[in-house]
């Protein structure tokens, strides 16, 4: 198992390339199930969880290839000859989940392994099981297997969330494409990387309205069509790097992003003293004076995402003043407090929130990943800590994130990976 090791303090000055999102990635491959032919999806960032999501693809005899020179994918569904999501493959990837609506569309029968538990919270699938249900699949529990059937193929309907789920929506929609009849999803999360997915559906032959609403119209068809897509930048990448610059210092340039994806966190990183300028696909952002805390709410988006709350907390525990964190999305994702607070940080927990009390002496210390966001948040923490920081578990980040510490290194960071 691999380890990264920080020396903190240097300050980050240059430009650093967003990548695809990984969020964005996964539904995008897991659509390409529903229809025959060569797919070509653009800007797919190369990382563990966009690779688990091929090995479930080749698992039901679709077959790709990895255009390197502009970082394409070629997915060719025309075979399709399994439909079991294997529990080898779907531990290591919650996300393997989205594979579940688009098998019940093509092949009117899938059988997924249940999820485990997750670091971050119980993270249950009951949405996605009576949204499908919803459209007439008729589903089983088995062996930890999840087996869904529509004889007769899907039937459209009203699908309402009791809160919007993310990959509840995009699972929904997928099976709805190709579902008789009209189906409305209700309460549907409203995040860019689904109005990515409604695009590349549309662009298959679906009939979908509503994009970007929480209230989407699918009108069934009876085939769909091989297309091409691009994976758009990933919103939390992006935030990662203007926590990191605002944690350390310098001035950086993120190019190939979508600002207007991150309204919420630069809102907040403008009120924390940070200096932002928006371009059309870029960022510029410096830290020239102190850093204020503030209020973090994590909400479904528009409001700021959950994904960065625990890069957002490593900052907070540097800026001046007291900040109170609010989770509202999952009920355990404060596992980096502890390891913060091994580093220097004042943190006390209540209930969802998290009070951090500001401009600790941060040092480095050995600290231990526990899910993907925690480990940047401990990279950020590791940034502005004074000495060495050892972290462990590096296999997390590289689920997520496309060569972070390559990238970082690139503007000044001192990051060294080696296996522990
Ligand atoms: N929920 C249920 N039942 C369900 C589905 C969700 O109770 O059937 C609950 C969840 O437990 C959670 C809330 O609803 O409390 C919202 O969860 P959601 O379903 O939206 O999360 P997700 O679709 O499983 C996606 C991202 C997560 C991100 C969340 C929230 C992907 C592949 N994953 O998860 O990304 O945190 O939305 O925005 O899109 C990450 O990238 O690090 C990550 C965890």
């Amino acid at each position: 198992m691999d380890k990264l090791i920080i020396e903190g303090g240097h300050p980050l000055n240059g430009s650093i390339r967003i990548s695809g999102a990984k969020n964005a990635a996964l539904p995008l491959m897991a659509a390409t199930i529903l229809a025959p032919g060569q797919h070509v999806l653009h800007n797919v960032p190369d990382l563990r969880d966009t690779r688990t999501m091929l090995l479930l693809l080749e698992s039901f005899g679709i077959t790709w290839q990895r255009r390197k020179k502009d970082n394409a994918l070629l997915i060719d569904a025309t075979n399709l000859d399994n439909f079991e999501a294997s529990y080898d493959l779907v531990k290591t990837m919650r996300a393997s989940v989205l594979v579940l609506g688009p098998l019940l569309a093509r092949m009117g029968a899938a059988r997924v392994s249940l999820p485990g538990g997750c670091a971050i919270g119980a993270r249950p699938i009951d949405f996605h099981m009576q949204g499908l249900g919803r459209l007439g699949v008729e589903l089983n529990l088995d062996q930890g297997y999840v087996e869904g059937r529509a004889e007769g193929g899907l039937q459209g309907g009203d699908v309402v969330f009791d809160i919007p789920s993310v990959t509840g929506t995009e699972n929904i929609l997928m099976a709805a494409t190709l579902a008789r009849g009209v189906t409305v999803i209700k309460n549907a999360a409203r995040e860019p990387e689904i109005g990515n997915l409604v695009d590349m559906l549309n662009g298959m032959g679906a009939k979908i309205e509503g994009r970007g609403s929480d209230r989407l119209v699918i009108r069934g068809v009876d085939e769909l069509h091989a297309t091409e897509a691009r994976v758009i930048p990933d919103r939390i990448e992006t935030g990662t790097y203007l926590i990191a610059v605002a944690a350390v210092g310098g001035e950086l340039t993120l190019t190939h992003c979508n600002p207007d994806h991150l309204a919420s966190p630069l809102d907040k990183l403008r009120a924390i003293g940070l200096e932002i300028e928006k371009g059309d696909d870029q960022i510029k952002v410096a830290r020239n004076g102190g850093l204020k805390s503030v209020d973090i709410k994590t909400m479904p988006y528009p409001g700021f995402p959950t994904d960065l709350q625990a890069q957002i907390m490593a900052l907070m525990c540097i800026s001046r003043g007291l900040s109170v964190i609010t989770e509202t999305i999952f009920e355990n994702r404060f596992m980096h407090v502890a390891e913060l607070k091994r580093m220097g940080a004042d943190i006390k927990i209540d209930a969802k929130s998290a009070i951090v009390k500001g401009e600790a002496e941060l040092s480095g210390a050995q600290v231990m990943a526990t899910d993907l966001r925690a480990s940047a948040s401990l990279v950020i923490a590791g940034l502005a800590a004074a000495g060495e920081t050892h972290i462990s578990r590096v296999y997390h980040l590289d689920r997520g994130y496309d060569d972070l510490a390559g990238k970082l290194n690139r503007v000044g960071a001192v990051i060294r990976r080696i296996e522990e």
